[in-house]
């Protein structure tokens, strides 16, 4: 299995291309059951999930094509695919594909909306939390699917004149309940409000790219979307917008080992809340005409207190990252995870690069020291192990970073975007 080497100290100069966001391309991918016609995408990642989900498409009856590859120094990426599903040729996503990745789950919404019923598998647990599946029953049922959990499966039906528009207001803002739900009331009969809904940028280009598809949703954005529905969707070309989780990893580690680095292709709107952090801890950043600029110079890392919370404010998939900062920061720091009850794994693994943090329930408190040390570690999850590269990056010696499958899912390329700007980097093959 593949581990990521990392020899800290070096400061990071140079631009880093930033990908298109994995969580849009994953909803969108699943936008094109919704219509026969073909959904391209542009700038959509190449990551583990991204083709995990390809494969999963392809079982319901997508015709996936890649092309139209962007070159850039000599290497492609940003890949434009064609997805085309003609029929839907099964309505059953089956537990070995749901349980690897959760995401798939959402297909329920489109294929209860096009071909008035779904079997999916309960996704089961995951190294984050419990993560339970209970507003996208309660919702769909608002939009009056009959549900019944049977052997670890939802089975899902819509009445016979398909799904009926309705008022359903979340308990708890849920991204991906959210998009599930905006999806299947597309083809509902009549009007549906969503009220407390996700304002996540993601959930934003799912409502744009459906309403390119022919949908008709507004208050995208904002905690109350509606969606009027229509009678078919059509083929649409769309492009994903920037990873903000990415942007902002790669701006904390910036902030992290010093230097000054052109985060490319994205934009500062998508996570003013974690920038208006990075810049507290002692970074100055500047939009340039097509991203930002992240500058730090001599000046060492501040402490600085955040909460995570649904958008606008401190992305939980920014959490972990932003422990990696504070580990090196020069006083004592909190960090409250609001989102998910055991989001706290890279804490153990920080500790072992000489990290001081207790934990405290949903606050971890953060004794900055002036110097971490290289060592072997392991991550559970994907932005837990990006934060131990951060940590790595910083540290004396050598960080030797196990289960990489977990970067691949989320991080395109990540040690050959580093090593560019000067990090030492590199895969390592057993
Ligand atoms: N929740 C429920 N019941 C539900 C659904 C959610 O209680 O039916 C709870 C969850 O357990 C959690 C909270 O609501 O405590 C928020 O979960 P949400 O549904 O918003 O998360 P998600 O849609 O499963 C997406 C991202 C996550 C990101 C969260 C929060 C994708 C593919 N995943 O997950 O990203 O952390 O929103 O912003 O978009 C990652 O990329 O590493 C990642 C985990």
């Amino acid at each position: 299995m593949d581990r990521i080497r990392i020899v800290g100290g070096n400061e990071l100069h140079g631009v880093i291309p930033i990908s298109g966001a994995k969580n849009a391309a994953l909803p969108l991918m699943i936008a094109s059951l919704l219509t026969d016609d073909t959904l391209t995408l542009e700038n959509v990642p190449h990551l583990a999930d991204v083709e995990q989900l390809i494969r999963i498409l392809g079982n319901h009856g997508v015709d996936i094509s890649v092309n139209g590859r962007r070159e850039r120094q000599g290497e492609s990426y940003a890949r434009t695919i064609h997805f085309t599903c003609r029929n839907i040729v099964d309505t059953t996503a089956p537990y070995e594909l749901v349980s690897k990745m959760r995401a798939s789950f959402w297909v329920i919404g489109p294929l209860l909306a096009r071909e008035g019923k779904a079997r999916v598998s309960l996704p089961g647990g995951c190294a984050i939390g419990t993560r339970p599946v209970d507003l996208f029953i309660e919702g769909l049922q608002a939009l009056s699917a009959n549900i019944e959990i049977d052997s670890g499966y939802v089975n899902a039906t819509a009445p016979a004149g398909g799904l009926i528009g309705a008022r359903y207001t979340f308990p708890k803002v849920s991204v991906g309940a959210t998009h599930v739900l905006m999806m299947a009331a597309t083809l509902a009969n009549g009007t549906t409000v969503l009220g407390n809904a996700a304002r996540e940028p993601e959930v934003v280009d799912l409502a744009n790219c459906l309403n390119a598809m022919g949908a008709k949703i507004t208050g995208q954005g904002t905690a109350t979307i509606t969606i009027e529905g229509v009678r078919s969707l059509s083929g649409a070309r769309h492009r994903v917008l920037p990873d903000r989780i990415e942007t902002g990893t790669y701006a904390m580690a910036v902030a992290m080992t010093g230097g000054d680095v052109i985060l490319e292709d994205t934009d500062m709107a998508l996570l003013d809340t974690a920038l208006e952090a990075i810049r507290r801890a002692g970074a100055e950043i500047t939009p340039t005409n097509s991203g930002i600029r992240v500058v730090r110079n001599g000046a060492g890392i501040k402490p600085v207190d955040i909460v995570t919370d649904p958008f606008p404010g401190f992305p939980t998939d920014l959490q972990a990252q932003f422990m990696g900062l504070m580990t090196k920061s020069n006083g004592v720091s909190h960090i409250t995870e609001t989102i998910f009850e055991n989001r706290f794994m890279h804490v153990q693994e920080l500790a072992r690069l000489g990290a001081k943090i207790s934990l405290s329930g949903q606050t971890a408190k953060i004794e900055g020291v002036s110097r971490l040390k290289g060592a072997p570690v392991m991550a559970t999850d994907l932005r837990a192990s990006v934060s131990l590269v951060i940590a790595g990056l910083a540290a004396e010696g050598e960080t030797m970073v196990s289960r990489v499958y977990h970067l691949d899912r989320g991080f395109e390329r990540l040690e050959e975007k580093l090593t560019r700007c000067g990090a030492h980097v590199e895969r390592v093959s057993d």
